[in-house]
């Protein structure tokens, strides 16, 4: 998600404080990035940071590094973004590896992430969710090589470790919601299948503000964790630090991508080709070409007849991470509550069907009154303008509409009088136009200005949201010449 208008400065630094302009603007950044996203990040600086902090000094990681990061781009290949930051910093190095997308699903941007690493103040290595193994790996590889930096890079010790738990709900420190409801926003002809969520948070602790994101923790279909379950031919109820084997398989580990110590742990179980076919897989490489396709369940079957202890097994896998969504409610209109647009992901691989861990929880197992862990997200300069007068241009095809339709709620009940543009697409117009009434009721009431729609699979050629937006160009340079913010939102893989 992004928008064209650089976000207000964040000031923590008072401005009678000791520093140069410059000085000030680096300090305000730093300390709005570690105390920024879900509360998760660092709350008080230990001595040896504050020291660092002080003007003269290159900045709190004890180098000379400009801050420049070339490699901050999600479209360039890993191998491309590790030479971009050849001759950089170690901490520079591992900001290189990560995907680029300052998503937030680690509970960080890129670079806070990074640096956290890097002064031992968050010490998972798998947290990057679209850079999955390539950066685990990379980041793995980089944190071998923290042992060998220089001292001043030691000196920096964990603040957050000894900084007290903080009360407000985040990734580490999630709040109970109650799943309330579906409702499938797609007509039966279409090929996609999404829903609106419902969730209540009533007495749950949790603020939002438009542009937010939420998390939740998901569980893992119940049927994958028997199949595992029998393809290990192990017990169910095989206990596990306090439970059983089935219920950690259920909500404890990720069954998506086989982890490289899954491969390491069949290695050590196993001899002659598959020890060496394990070995590989675990280094990253592809002896059979069907490395992509390795879930748990395909590499046990992969490495059939071998019975690792459960204990171990569940070692080796990685933990189920929570996932993120915009959301598409606004706190002003339904108080207490969250709404979500989900789309299923669900794919087949050879006899078997793949299922999007979170959204296939959401829209097709976990029942109405079920209680879920979760917490929200907030945005950086991802919000509507402080004017309400100001005009506002939102792009958000398919399920990119969600945090469009929460700004118009809350510019509808705030009654802002500032011109609301939405340029909405997706497949077809008959099947596939979410919210479609609520649009037009908004329409007829003057909050929703224009609605510009863009359908991909109407016509024999493709037609997208940009297609629609040059068509329109002369208004929209006035709406911009007027001074509108502009938000995009949605896959961000290919249409962001
Ligand atoms: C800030 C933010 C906001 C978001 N907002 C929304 C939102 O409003 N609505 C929404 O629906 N999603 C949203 N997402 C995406 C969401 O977080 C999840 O990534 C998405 O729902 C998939 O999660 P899952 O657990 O269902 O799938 P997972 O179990 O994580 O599986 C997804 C993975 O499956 C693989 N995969 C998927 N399709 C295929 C295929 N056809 N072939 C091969 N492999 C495939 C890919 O590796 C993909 O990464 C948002 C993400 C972020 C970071
Ligand atoms: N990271 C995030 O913030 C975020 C937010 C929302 C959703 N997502 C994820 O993104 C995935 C996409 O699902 P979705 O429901 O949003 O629908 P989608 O599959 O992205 O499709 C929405 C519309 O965009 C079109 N489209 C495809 N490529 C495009 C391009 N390059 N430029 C402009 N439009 C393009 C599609 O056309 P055709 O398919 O016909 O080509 C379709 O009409 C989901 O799995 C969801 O989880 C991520």
């Amino acid at each position: 998600m992004s928008r064209s208008v650089p976000p207000p400065l964040v000031s923590l630094v008072p401005d009678t404080a000791p520093f140069t302009i410059e000085q000030r603007a680096w300090l305000n950044g730093f300390f709005a990035g570690l105390v920024s996203l879900d509360g998760a990040g660092v709350t008080a600086l230990s001595a040896e940071q504050s020291a660092a902090l002080m003007p003269g000094a290159a900045n709190p990681f004890g180098d000379a590094d400009t801050g420049e990061a070339p490699w901050h781009d999600q479209t360039i290949v890993l191998a491309e973004r590790m030479k971009l930051a050849e001759g950089r910093p170690l901490r520079r190095k591992m900001m290189a590896a990560m995907a680029q997308q300052d998503c937030g699903q680690c509970g960080y941007n890129c670079e806070d992430y990074s640096n956290l690493i890097f002064t031992k103040q968050e010490e998972r290595l798998n947290l990057c969710v679209p850079g999955g193994k390539e950066t685990a790996r990379m980041l793995k590889a980089l944190y071998e090589d923290l042992g060998k930096a220089p001292a001043a890079a030691k000196a920096i010790e964990p603040a957050a470790k000894s900084a007290p738990a903080s009360s407000v709900p985040s990734r580490d420190n999630p709040a109970v919601g109650t799943f309330l409801s579906r409702t499938r926003l797609n007509g039966a002809a279409s090929e996609k299948t999404t829903w609106h969520i419902e969730i209540d948070l009533a007495g749950a602790g949790i603020d939002y503000t438009v542009g937010d994101a939420f998390g939740l923790f998901p569980m893992n279909d119940p049927a994958l964790a028997d199949a595992v379950l029998a393809a290990l031919d192990a017990p169910p109820d095989f206990p596990i630090g306090g439970r059983t084997l089935r219920e950690v398989l259920i909500d404890g580990v990720s069954l998506s991508p086989a982890p490289d110590m899954l491969f390491q742990l069949y290695s050590y179980l196993t001899g002659g080709a598959r020890r060496l076919k394990a070995k590989a897989l675990a280094a990253g490489e592809d002896p059979d070409g069907d490395a992509a396709t390795l879930d748990v369940l395909a590499a046990i079957e992969k490495f059939g007849g071998i019975r690792p202890d459960p204990e171990a097994f569940i070692e080796a896998l990685d933990p189920l991470q929570p996932r993120l969504y915009s959301i598409a409610s606004s706190p002003k209109v339904t108080p207490g509550r969250v709404a979500l647009t989900v789309d299923t992901v669900r794919y087949p691989v050879g006899r078997r069907d793949r299922l999007g861990v979170a959204s296939t929880f959401l829209g097709e197992r976990i029942a109405p009154n079920t209680p879920l862990k979760v917490y929200v997200q907030p945005a950086h300069a991802f919000g509507l303008p402080a004017d309400p007068a100001t005009p506002i241009i939102m792009i958000g095809p398919g399920t990119g509409v969600a945090p469009f339709r929460a700004f118009l709620h809350e510019r509808m009940a705030t009654k802002a009088s500032g011109r609301n543009w939405l340029f909405f697409g997706h497949q077809r117009s008959s099947c596939d136009f979410f919210y479609e009434d609520e649009f037009a009721a908004m329409k007829q009431k003057g909050v929703l200005t224009r609605l510009s729609l863009a359908w991909s699979r109407d016509g024999a050629e493709k037609f997208y949201v940009q297609d629609r937006m040059r068509e329109v160009g002369r208004d929209l340079w006035a709406w911009l010449a007027d001074g509108a913010h502009v938000y995009v939102c949605g896959d961000a893989k290919r249409m962001a």
